[in-house]
């Protein structure tokens, strides 16, 4: 191996971020990562319910297995899910031996159950504070393991390399200090894109860059209209979007509408732990009837002492507001939550461009087919971060799964007029009512029309000057409206109501990829 291929670059300090860099260290490897944050801040740190393992004795990897295809609504790919739920109760011997303090019971790991999990298989920490707790965890052993850690740092592009992978393009928060890395391997591990939309339960730096940029440099992306969104956030007006997490389901809170009635027994056997999307559409249905602004999240009939020792983070947020759950009805509606698709790999983190690998969030492998089981994205961080840190060790060519239909896109042109486009805010809206929970062929054309303006509008026009932030983000979310104007039925999270079924010609993943300039021959 070349010196420039045992220093890989990992981008991003979520579990995947961390957890790479960490084993790359282990084995061997002399990795830097890179946060355009703090290294604690990421979607990570946010996880409340969960990270899914069949450890119990009732339990098993197989189980495990079947729950994730069905929820995945027909889009799986097993052998992808086969690997995250084999390969789980290994990565969470890892966790524990790296510090992390689930809770026990009985002298045992504590096991929570969430929406669409047959069995209770749900592990946390701190009660609610889950990915605090791996997220603080695997941040002191990549420091104690002498990882190089570069905070408020920021990747704007990608470009072409050399055989052991691409040249990063960094520069600091504001965009100066700009710095070409040596060509070498590069780990994308920047998360989800939620807070692209009006309303979220992602961080603010949740933008959806790393898409962006890897779409820009040619990697193939699958799946990228598949976003999911969490049925309960706090809603209420001038408050934050707080989580308030399924696992108070799990442990028997009911949602009521409000007129008190307990809607979800009339929608799904599961009532409201049936799959995500269902319940999240049933919420929103109930809000667009009643004119209400959220339903309510009821858990007065559990003990306050379960509440406060389970769910001390929801607890002390609510008390913020003067609410108390085992007395008080909860305001929730739902929120933008999770990015399914992404950069399309294979089962080793391996993109369309060779050296550039993707785990995480940001990636698209294929185990949450149409909508994500609750849980299994922390798992997916981990199970497919290892993957990755032992082909960084040993690498291999290969390429990523093919999605089974491709569409070329060219970017538009730049040099749009910026009198023609919206202030940036406008995106988030857009992509809310538009691309958001219930979408419509009309709705998605207009969202495409006005993302495209603007990505016209911040496109550079020289192919020497690169894209801010605020243009990666905008073409993130064009790539998400393209995809979701593409996809003519109802799937998993992604909802229409001009095509509100199922099509059996549409159980195929889509992939997106830049059409190549005119008279490119690769
Ligand atoms: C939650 O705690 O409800 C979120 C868990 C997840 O998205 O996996």
């Amino acid at each position: 191996m070349t010196e420039a291929g045992r220093r890989p670059l990992i981008i991003g300090s979520g579990i995947a971020g961390l957890y790479v860099a960490l084993r790359c260290r282990e084995l061997g490897l002399r990795p830097t990562i890179v946060t355009k944050a703090r290294l604690e801040e990421s979607n990570t740190r946010y996880a409340q319910g969960g990270i899914a393992a069949a450890i119990g004795t009732d339990d098993s990897p197989r189980i495990h297995l079947e729950d994730t295809v069905k929820a995945g609504d027909e889009l799986v790919d097993r052998a992808a899910a086969r690997i995250l739920t084999s390969e789980a109760p290994a990565r969470i011997a890892d966790l524990v031996r790296n510090g992390v303090p689930f809770d026990t019971a009985d002298g045992r790991i504590a096991l929570g159950r969430e929406a669409a999990h047959s069995r209770f298989r749900t592990l946390h920490a701190g009660g609610d504070a889950t990915g605090l707790s791996i997220e603080e965890a695997l941040k002191r052993r990549v420091l104690d393991a002498g990882v190089e850690a570069r905070e408020r740092t920021v990747l704007r592009a990608l470009r072409p390399g050399t055989r052991d992978g691409p040249v990063a393009v960094l520069s600091n928060a504001d965009g100066k200090d700009v710095e070409y890395s040596t060509a070498g391997p590069v780990v994308l591990a920047t998360g989800g894109a939620g807070s692209l939309y009006r309303q979220s339960s992602n961080p603010s730096i949740a933008t959806g860059e790393g898409v962006a940029i890897a779409f820009r440099a040619g990697a193939l992306l699958t799946d990228m209209e598949f976003i999911q969104f969490h049925p309960t956030a706090f809603c209420r007006e001038g408050a934050p979007r707080f989580l308030i997490t399924e696992a108070l389901r799990g442990e028997g809170a009911v949602l009521r509408n409000e007129a008190g009635d307990r809607f979800m027994t009339r929608v799904h056997r599961d009532a409201e732990l049936a799959p995500r999307d269902i319940v999240a559409r049933a919420i929103d249905r109930e809000i667009v009837t009643s004119g209400h602004p959220c339903v309510y999240l009821d858990a007065t009939a559990l003990p306050r002492d379960l509440l406060f020792a389970r769910f001390p983070s929801v607890c002390h947020f609510l008390s913020t507001y003067g609410l108390d759950p085992s007395r008080d009805q909860i305001p929730v509606a739902p929120v933008a939550h999770y990015m399914i698709g992404g950069v399309t790999t294979d089962l080793e983190g391996r993109t369309s461009l060779q050296g550039l690998y993707a785990a995480g969030e940001v990636a698209s492998t294929g185990v949450h087919g149409a909508n994500r089981l609750a849980g299994n994205s922390l798992l997916e961080g981990l199970v497919f971060g290892e993957r990755v840190a032992r082909q960084l060790l040993h690498p291999a060519i290969g390429g990523p799964r093919v999605p089974d239909r491709t569409v070329e896109l060219s970017l538009p042109t730049g040099g749009g007029r910026p009198e023609e486009v919206e202030e940036f805010e406008q995106v988030r809206t857009t992509l809310w009512e538009e691309v958001g929970i219930v979408r419509s062929a009309e709705g998605l054309a207009s969202a495409v029309e006005q993302f495209e303006r603007l990505v016209n509008v911040l496109q550079p026009t020289r192919s020497d000057t690169m894209p801010g932030p605020v243009a990666n983000a905008a073409l993130t979310a064009w790539l998400i409206a393209r995809a979701a104007s593409i996809r003519t039925e109802s799937r998993g999270a992604h909802y229409r109501s001009d095509w509100p079924k199922r099509r059996p010609q549409w159980r195929v993943h889509v992939g997106l990829r830049l059409r190549p300039p005119r008279g490119h021959s690769g």
